[in-house]
């Protein structure tokens, strides 16, 4: 029997994860600042599939909770196989309209608690010479979008960087770049969603069954879907003044406060 970790495990991509781990029989550690819904989760998926799942109420914008998650992951003795770093949000409005401590607040969850976590986690994997690891990122990784699109940027790189640098030690790490996913992200960060094409919509189990399909094969990169794979390729060809122009339209109607 082996046990995931999955931050912001209670709505959308997280949620579609813990469902897939459970139903492959993995123990789950459910981690999101709600804990009533984690513990809902947990009972019905053990009820559901008839494992464990345990409950880390963690707010991975603070030291504490990060601190929380971080110990659970270095913990030998309940090792932890495949952490999933999912945890994110959007925030309402373009550069400059963002209140500077909603910009660090997302620095915070995208980039240090995924180091942290990451961290935390590779150095118990490769103690045991085994592991897995899954920093969600986004297609929003390689066009100019603001603090969200580096942030995630950001994930893609370290990632990368951190599966060439434990290559061979038995620990994987793969960055996950979804394209637009129905979860509650969009109406959590105020955006509007009739403005996306319905072609750009992503089913979550779909795209989580691809991602580990990915992780199993020892990609460090999963971009799913084909129609965001072609997508990618168009956007290395095209010239950043012009994708910088589509990507700040695309997806980032901001409705009232
Ligand atoms: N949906 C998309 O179109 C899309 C596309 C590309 C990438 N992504 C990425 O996919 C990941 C998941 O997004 P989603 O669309 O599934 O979002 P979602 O439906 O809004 O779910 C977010 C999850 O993260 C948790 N969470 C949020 N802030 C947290 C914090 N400070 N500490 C701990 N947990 C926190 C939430 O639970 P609590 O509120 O209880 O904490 C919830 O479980 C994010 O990293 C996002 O950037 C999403």
């Amino acid at each position: 029997m082996t046990t995931a970790l999955i931050t912001g495990s209670t709505a959308g991509i997280g949620a579609a994860f813990a469902r897939r781990l459970a139903a492959d029989g993995h123990d789950l550690v459910l981690v999101a600042r709600d804990g009533n819904r984690l513990r809902e989760q947990a009972t019905e998926l053990h009820d559901r599939h008839g494992i464990e799942a345990e409950v880390l109420t963690a707010d991975l914008a603070t030291d504490d909770g990060i601190e929380t998650v971080a110990r659970r992951l270095s913990d030998l003795r309940n090792p932890v196989d495949l952490l999933v770093n999912n945890a994110g949000f959007g925030n309402k409005g373009r550069y400059l309209d963002v209140p500077m401590a909603d910009e660090l607040r997302m620095l915070k969850v995208h980039c240090e608690a995924v180091l942290r976590l990451t961290s935390a986690a590779s150095e118990a994997m490769r103690t045991r010479g085994r592991g897995g690891i899954v920093n969600v990122a986004s297609v929003a990784a390689f066009v100019p979008r603001g603090t969200y699109g580096a942030s995630k940027a950001w994930v893609v790189q370290f990632t990368q960087g951190a599966a060439r640098d434990l290559a061979g030690s038995g620990v994987r790490l793969m960055a996950l770049c979804p394209g637009f996913v129905r979860t509650e992200f969009h109406e959590r960060a105020g955006m509007g969603t009739d403005n996306i094409p319905n072609w750009m919509w992503l089913d979550a189990d779909k795209l989580v069954a691809s991602a580990l399909a990915d992780l199993a094969r020892g990609k460090t990169l999963s971009v799913p879907d084909p129609r965001y794979k072609a997508l990618m390729g168009v956007v290395k060809v095209t010239p950043r003044a012009l994708l910088g122009g589509i990507s700040s339209r695309t997806g980032r109607k901001y409705g009232p406060r």
